[in-house]
C-alpha cells in the first residue's frame, strides 16, 4: 500500500490545472448504457472509480477503450445482461449509478445492494422509491436490488427525490436517467441541483432527450423511444477545484487553479473571502494568494448544491484548524463524516466534536507525524494538512485518494510541494 512522504511547510506556488469531475464522469459512463450507438466521453479522468465503472460497463456487454487524454468510448454490443456483481459494486459505492440507465434501456436490472462506508451510513431508499414511483416494481433479494421496469402506467408522474438530508444526488442521475426512456411525462421533485447532475442532464439531452428545468429542482421529462450516440466533455471538479485552493491557502501560497468555475464554487469563495484570503478571478480559472497571516475563523454548515459541499468539509476543517480564532464546522449531509479529526488531531489541531458538529480552536501550526487516510476527501484533508504542516508527514493508504484525485502528488510536486509516493 503506498503512502505519501511530505516535508511541509513549503508555500505552493505556480499553476495547475483541474481534471474532469469524477462525480460527473461516474454517472456519464453508465448513461452510456442508455443507447446503442458509440458514445465518447472527454475529460474523464485516470482514477480509481473510473477503471471499476468502465470493468463493469464491460460485465454488461460495453466495449469500451480509452485513449491518452481522458477520452473513453464506449458502445454497446451485447444488451444481454443486466446484472452488476457485488465483487465490483463492493468497490465502490457508485457502481449503484449504472441502475437507472439498466431499467431505462434493457428494462431489468440487478445491482449488488451497495453496503455502507466511512462516512456513515448510504442507504438506497430513495432511489428504489423514485424508481417505484415510475412504476418499476423493485425487490431486495439476495443481497441484490432487482428492478423490472414497469409496462403501461399511467402517461404522467410525480417522483420526490427529497430526504431527510436533502435531495439524493446519484438517486437523481438514477431517476432521470431511467425518466428518460419512460413513456409519457416525469416531473421530478427535490431533484440534486449538483452541477454533475445538471452536466448528465445536458449530456443526456444532447442523446436526445428531452428535459426541462436543468439546474433546478424540478426536472421535467418527457420520455423518448430511443437516444442516440454521444460526444461529450466532462466538466472540471470543483472539488478538486476547492481541494487545490485549501491547499495554496494553507501553505499562503500563490497558485493559478486552472478550470476552476468560480459559478459552481460560490459557497467555497465566500468563506475564502471571509478567512481573508484573496481570489481573483482569472478567465483561466481562479487565482489564490495566501500570505497574509493566520486565516480568520469562520462557521463552516454543509448543504445540498449551492450550499458548501460536504466533499469539501475536511479540507476547511484543516484550513480552520490553523485559524486564528474558534471556528463551527457543522455537517448536514453526512453527520458521521468527521473520520479526519482524530488525525487531525494527532498533528496538533485542537478540535472537539458535539454530534455533528466540530469546534475547531485554530493553531499557530501543525506538527508532521504518521496519519492514516481512512476516505477519500479525509485523506485530502490530511495532504492538505501535511503541505502545511511543520516537518515530515507520512500519509499511509493513499490509495483513497487515488479513488478521486489524479496524480495529485505530481500536481502539488509541480507547485513547488515536496511531496513522494513510497511504496510502504
Ligand atoms: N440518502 C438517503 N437515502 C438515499 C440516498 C441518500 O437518505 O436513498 C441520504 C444520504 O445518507 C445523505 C444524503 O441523503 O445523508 C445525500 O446523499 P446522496 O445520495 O446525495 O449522496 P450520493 O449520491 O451517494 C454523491 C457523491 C458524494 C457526495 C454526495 C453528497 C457521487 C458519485 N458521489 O453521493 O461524493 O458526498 O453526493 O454531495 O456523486 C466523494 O466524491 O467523496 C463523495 C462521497
Amino acid at each position: 500500500m503506498d503512502r505519501f512522504r511530505i516535508e511541509g511547510g513549503v508555500p505552493l506556488t505556480g499553476a495547475v490545472e483541474v481534471s474532469g469531475a469524477k462525480n460527473s464522469a461516474l454517472p456519464l459512463l453508465a448513461a452510456t448504457l442508455l443507447t446503442d450507438e458509440p458514445c465518447v466521453l472527454r475529460g474523464v479522468p485516470a482514477l480509481h472509480d473510473v477503471s471499476t465503472m468502465l470493468k463493469i460497463l464491460e460485465v454488461l456487454g460495453v466495449e469500451v477503450t480509452r485513449e491518452p487524454g481522458g477520452v473513453v468510448r464506449t458502445q454497446v454490443r451485447d444488451p444481454g445482461s443486466h446484472r452488476a456483481p457485488r465483487e465490483l459494486v463492493k468497490t465502490m459505492r457508485a457502481s449503484i449509478c449504472v441502475l437507472g440507465p439498466l431499467v431505462g434501456r434493457r428494462g431489468e436490472a440487478e445491482v449488488s445492494f451497495p453496503g455502507g462506508c466511512v462516512i456513515g451510513p448510504r442507504p438506497v431508499d430513495l432511489h428504489l422509491r423514485g424508481l417505484e414511483a415510475l412504476g418499476a416494481e423493485v425487490r431486495v433479494e439476495e443481497g441484490y436490488i432487482r428492478v423490472r421496469a414497469g409496462r403501461g402506467g399511467p402517461d404522467e408522474r410525480e417522483v420526490y427525490l427529497g430526504g431527510p438530508f436533502g435531495p439524493t444526488v446519484t438517486g437523481t442521475a438514477n431517476v432521470l436517467s431511467a425518466a428518460v426512456l419512460t413513456p409519457g411525462t416525469t416531473v421530478l421533485q427535490a431533484a440534486a441541483c449538483e452541477p454533475e447532475i445538471a452536466d448528465l442532464a445536458r449530456a443526456l439531452v444532447a442523446m436526445g432527450a428531452r428535459i426541462e428545468g436543468i439546474g433546478s429542482p424540478t426536472l421535467v421529462v418527457e420520455g423518448v423511444e430511443a437516444l442516440g450516440g454521444l460526444d461529450h466533455q466532462v466538466i472540471p471538479d470543483r472539488i478538486e477545484a476547492g481541494t487545490l485552493l485549501a491547499a495554496a491557502a494553507a501553505t499562503g501560497g500563490d497558485v493559478l487553479v486552472r478550470g476552476a468555475d468560480p459559478k459552481v464554487l460560490t459557497a467555497p469563495l465566500d468563506l475564502l473571502a471571509r478567512m481573508g484570503t484573496r481570489v481573483e478571478r482569472r478567465p483561466e480559472g481562479l487565482r489564490v494568494r495566501g500570505g497574509g497571516g493566520r486565516p480568520r475563523p469562520v462557521d463552516v454548515v454543509t448543504l445540498p448544491y449551492p450550499g458548501f459541499p460536504t466533499d469539501l468539509q475536511a479540507q476547511w476543517m484543516t484550513l480552520l484548524a490553523l485559524a486564528d480564532g474558534n471556528s463551527f464546522v457543522t455537517e448536514k449531509i453526512y453527520p458521521e463524516r468527521f473520520i479526519h479529526i482524530a488525525e487531525l488531531q494527532r498533528m496538533g489541531a485542537r478540535i472537539r466534536k458535539e454530534g455533528p458538529t466540530a469546534i475547531v480552536s485554530g493553531v499557530e501550526r501543525l506538527s508532521g507525524c504518521e496519519v492514516m487516510a481512512s476516505d477519500l476527501r479525509a485523506s485530502a484533508a490530511l495532504v492538505v494538512a501535511g503541505l502545511a504542516a511543520e516537518g515530515t508527514t507520512l500519509v499511509e493508504r493513499v490509495y483513497h485518494i487515488d479513488r478521486g484525485y489524479e496524480r495529485i502528488e505530481t500536481k502539488l510536486e509541480a507547485l513547488g510541494a515536496r511531496i513522494r509516493r513510497e511504496a510502504a
